[in-house]
């Protein structure tokens, strides 16, 4: 969690930050503060979000100074208030850093230090970190490169900074381990970021630095990265981004939330390119056909991830056994990574993660590895660390997601599921052919049967006005809709703050319906074939406790439409594309439930988009 961006150059910094700060700001939004240096360093900070310390600059117009480095934070150690914010300074003042991680060990670290002298005005670890490091350059008599090189080799816990002397006005120093960093690279000018969005729009020249590595930025003498273990000079490789500037930006939706809901037939259009090539011919995954025969004899795939991403995982097992035959565990990263856990020779883990930088599933991935698993990545950012970290893998590639909410990104990843469980469960074949054939014409189709989707967007508004009273919701499913009743009562809680539970619909009975009363929403997904009837049979139980029933029905059904208060249609499909579509009725219903109460949808409070620390 947090956004640190950083300039040095020959342009004014401070509308590179401020803009990088706002683009950077999914990632907390607890407070924010800036360092612009212009013969002097100047700090200024304020509690709240950008736009709060925007107003502290008046526009920024006389903002001078070519330095500077900025910060958006998500509180961890300390209440978000303007003494906690970000950028710390060291006790002579001359020191300036912003952080994003988590120094494990900073107790002990200011203990040694405050019997130094050194004195501590924040609750932060980061303020430890700052004066750390002014220790080890005054007592050492190095430069400030050295010393945070030396510096980091006391600290335990996780760290992406960027530190500014004043009293060497012409360098600025970022080092990573755990927390991601990004350098935008100009002409005789450097950005840095959490990610590269703060510096696309002036340069896709991109270094990314690998953990245990620093770079040295200085006016003078250029860029110099380090490998801070071995303290020894690399050869910095420089990726040319193709990101582009319009997917991080609204694009005339009120929120980011909405565009990606309506992005998703591209998303998934774009996540299929090159892989399902048409209804008649092979699916063309590379990294399965290369790793065809570590799937064909696996003994266990465990899939590890947290949030909307275990719900896809979770559907993700539903496909893999049905189609493949192959046993499926599905587990919370943060509980795999604590728990000991057995991996045998011959076990796939399959880590899904929008980010990649997650940092529960980052450390279960890395625990495989050292177990000697197979890891095989899905992750939709490109070069993030769990993409780095696996043997082999595929991207989403649902674009940047900016929505705190996971709308897009789920949807491709839970497509592109199904799509490789197709394609192993066809090469190993565990799968009849009719059905493939039929699963993946309807695959092919998927962008356009999601356009007609969305345009039920006017209906699922309509019923979100009658329920933004509600302080609860049940949702329910079966079957593959299981994990979207899951996915479906998350989204609701985490935008609009109505307190959701997700359960499988014949779970009910066992102590859920005790809760069902008229003032208790239920949303059911009741789509055609599977379980249908009974699940029928379970909006009968809820009408008969008085409830109102909001049910995601197949096309043209005429028996749940009688019973249910609410509905919301979707094409008739193969049960297996049922839960794809039935996800983006309930992500519309959250999403006008929040607007309309007025809550803050694209940065819903307590939350970050990406969660780096555990
Ligand atoms: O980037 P990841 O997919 O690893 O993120 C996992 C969760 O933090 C994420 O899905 C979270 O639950 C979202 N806020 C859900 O909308």
């Amino acid at each position: 969690m947090c956004g640190i961006v950083g300039y040095i150059g020959n342009k004014d910094a401070y509308p590179i930050l401020i803009n990088g700060l706002k683009k950077l700001e999914y990632r907390g939004y607890d407070s924010s503060g800036i360092m612009l240096y212009d013969k002097k360093a100047s700090v200024k900070k304020a509690k709240g979000k950008v736009s709060d310390l925007e107003v502290l600059y008046k526009n920024g117009k006389e903002q001078k100074g070519c330095i500077g480095i900025g910060h958006t934070r998500w509180a961890t150690h300390g209440p978000p208030n303007k003494i906690n914010s970000h950028p710390h300074l060291s006790n002579s003042g001359d020191l300036s850093l912003i952080h994003n991680g988590i120094i494990e060990n900073y107790d002990a670290l200011k203990a040694i230090l405050s019997k130094k002298g050194y004195l501590f005005k924040s609750e932060t670890d980061s303020e430890v970190l700052v004066n750390l490091i002014e220790e080890v350059k005054k007592t050492k008599k190095v430069k400030l490169g050295k010393a945070v090189l030396l510096a980091l080799k006391q600290v335990v816990g996780a760290y992406a900074i960027v530190v500014f002397d004043s009293t060497n006005p012409t360098e600025i120093v970022t080092a990573k381990l755990g927390s991601p960093l990004a350098i935008g690279v100009g002409d005789s000018e450097y950005y840095i970021g959490s990610d590269p969005s703060p510096f696309l729009e002036f340069t896709k020249r991109c270094i990314y630095l690998n953990d245990h590595e620093m770079a040295i930025i200085s006016l003078k003498k250029g860029l110099t990265l380090r490998e801070i273990k071995k303290d020894s000079i690399i050869d910095p490789y420089i990726e040319n981004l193709k990101h582009n500037i319009e997917e991080v930006e609204k694009g005339g939706y009120a929120h980011f939330m909405l565009k990606e809901i309506f992005e998703q037939p591209q998303s998934i259009k774009d996540t299929f390119r090159g892989r399902l090539l048409s209804q008649s011919l092979p699916i063309k995954i590379s990294s399965i056909e290369e790793h065809f025969n570590k799937f064909k004899s696996a003994t266990r795939i465990i899939f590890i991830s947290c949030g909307t991403s275990w719900h896809a995982s979770l559907l993700g097992e539903y496909f893999f056994e049905e189609l493949l035959r192959i046993p499926v565990e599905v587990e919370y990263a943060s509980e795999f990574r604590y728990r000991n856990p057995i991996i045998n020779k011959g076990d796939i883990v399959i880590p899904i993660s929008q980010s990649g930088e997650t940092a529960d599933t980052l450390a279960a991935v890395k625990m495989a590895k050292k177990r000697g698993a197979f890891l095989y990545g899905i992750c939709n950012v490109v070069g993030s660390s769990i993409a780095r970290e696996t043997d082999t893998g595929i991207y989403t590639h649902a674009g940047s997601e900016i929505g705190v909410a996971s709308t897009k990104a789920f949807s491709c990843q839970i497509s592109l599921l199904l799509l490789m469980a197709l394609d192993i469960g066809n090469r190993m074949n565990t799968i009849e052919e009719k059905r493939y054939k039929r699963v993946l014409k309807e695959l092919s189709n998927l962008p356009e049967t999601i356009e007609k989707v969305l345009s039920s967007a006017k209906k699922a508004e309509s019923i979100a006005n009658k329920f933004l009273k509600a302080s609860n919701f049940l949702y329910l499913g079966r079957g593959y809709n299981f994990p979207i009743a899951l996915e479906g009562a998350l989204k609701l809680k985490e935008i609009s703050y109505i307190h959701a539970e997700g359960y499988p619909a014949a779970e009910m009975k066992h102590g859920p319906i005790a809760l069902i009363d008229k003032n208790m929403p239920v949303v059911v997904i009741a789509t055609k074939k599977g379980n249908y009837q009974k699940v029928v049979s379970n909006i009968m139980e809820i009408k008969a406790r008085e409830a109102e029933v909001i049910a995601i029905v197949s096309e043209g059904d005429k028996e749940i439409e009688v019973i249910a208060d609410h509905f919301i249609e979707i094409p008739e499909c193969d049960e297996l594309i049922a839960p794809i579509l039935a996800n983006i009725p309930l992500q519309l219903l959250s999403y006008y439930i929040a607007d309309k109460k007025g809550c803050d949808v694209d940065q819903p409070r307590n939350l970050a988009k990406s969660v780096t620390v555990e």
